[in-house]
């Protein structure tokens, strides 16, 4: 570490000089949901969403600490090193001279558990907001790195396809985390419909009841898929991503946890979705549609699905949220 700030040297991406008056004291964001895996790409790939969000203010301090604030009571550990916007923040601060800390105030509107990145949501809206304040001094992917600690916090693993769409927006691949290698895939224009039925599963959970080993004829699908995945975003090719969107190492293990996810999946294609799964590790459910009716029928056929299970539900139609999170005002 050098002595002055403005003389750091960027170990990734760009790194601008510190003139931490620019920007104010105070930031708000609004920090996007996320889907992660897409189905076929486990842990390697994510997209972002328009809604939900949470809200959360950063304000600078001027001494070396992370002060954590839950705004509606939500009990979120607020010991900075177990919160999933503190640990990055920590870690943020250690690679920044002088007397810098931040106070983060979370108003949780994604809720944990939920299978919609509401661990990465914290995180990324936590150091875009910290780096707003400093007058961007760190990278995106510096600010992924940090974020990935929040992820740490959440699940006991690092992972960066939750919050690499939710810093980057749209939809990216994460070829690897060691050294990180992000690439953002063009997003066509399509609707989302996201089922939350009412139960929590927890990532760690939903990971460790995964087999260690694969067989090699459900890896070259899984690659398969996962290519023509990428290649049908790029081309916007629907038939081929509605196609490409199978999973068949993760989802037959992990959809027993889901109630009601098989009848979700054939009913919300038979009523005109391009396709779909799980989203992240569950319990939400997600699918794709070609336009706002296909995806406004496709959020009827859960209702009804959930009705008749009778379990709790939260729905959303929303969009690809190509920005990811964004400060609205300082
Ligand atoms: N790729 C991660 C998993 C995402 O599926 O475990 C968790 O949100």
């Amino acid at each position: 570490m050098t002595e002055h700030p403005n003389e750091i040297q960027a170990q990734s991406g760009k790194r601008n000089s510190l003139p931490l008056v620019d920007r104010g004291l105070l930031v708000k964001v609004l920090a996007p949901a996320t889907v992660a895996n897409l189905v076929c790409g486990f842990d390697v790939l994510g997209m972002c969403l328009h809604e939900p969000n949470d809200l959360m203010e950063i304000r600078l301090l001027d001494e070396k600490k992370i002060i954590i604030i839950s705004a509606d009571g939500y009990p979120l550990p607020l010991d900075p090193a177990q919160n999933t916007a503190g640990a990055p923040l920590v870690e943020m601060i250690n690679e920044l001279p002088g007397n810098i800390g931040f106070e983060v105030t979370i108003h949780k509107k994604i809720k944990p558990g939920s299978g919609i990145g509401s661990s990465a949501a914290s995180a990324a809206g936590a150091v875009v907001g910290a780096n707003y304040l400093m007058n961007d001094f760190f990278s995106k992917q510096d600010l992924v790195r940090f974020a990935m600690f929040g992820e740490k916090v959440a699940s006991g693993v690092k992972h960066a396809d939750n919050i690499a769409p939710c810093i980057y927006g749209g939809i990216t691949l994460i070829r690897s985390i060691h050294p990180l290698d992000i690439i953002p895939i063009p997003a066509p224009e399509l609707y989302v419909t996201i089922v939350h039925p009412q139960i929590e599963v927890r990532t760690s959970d939903a990971r460790q009841i995964l087999r260690k080993e694969v067989l090699l004829k459900d890896a070259i699908r899984q690659w398969g898929n996962i290519a023509a995945l990428v290649a049908g975003f790029i081309q916007n090719n629907l038939l081929l991503i509605g196609r490409s969107l199978e999973d068949v190492i993760i989802e037959p293990v992990r959809s027993i946890l889901i109630p009601g996810f098989d009848e979700v999946k054939l009913k919300c294609k038979e009523a005109g979705a391009l396709g779909g799964g799980i989203s992240g590790s569950g319990p939400s459910i997600f699918m794709l549609s070609k336009d706002e009716l296909t995806a406004i029928a496709v959020e009827n056929v859960m209702k009804e699905i959930y009705n008749h299970i009778g379990l709790d539900y939260h729905t959303y139609v929303t969009t690809i949220n190509q920005t990811g999170v964004t400060v609205i005002n300082n």
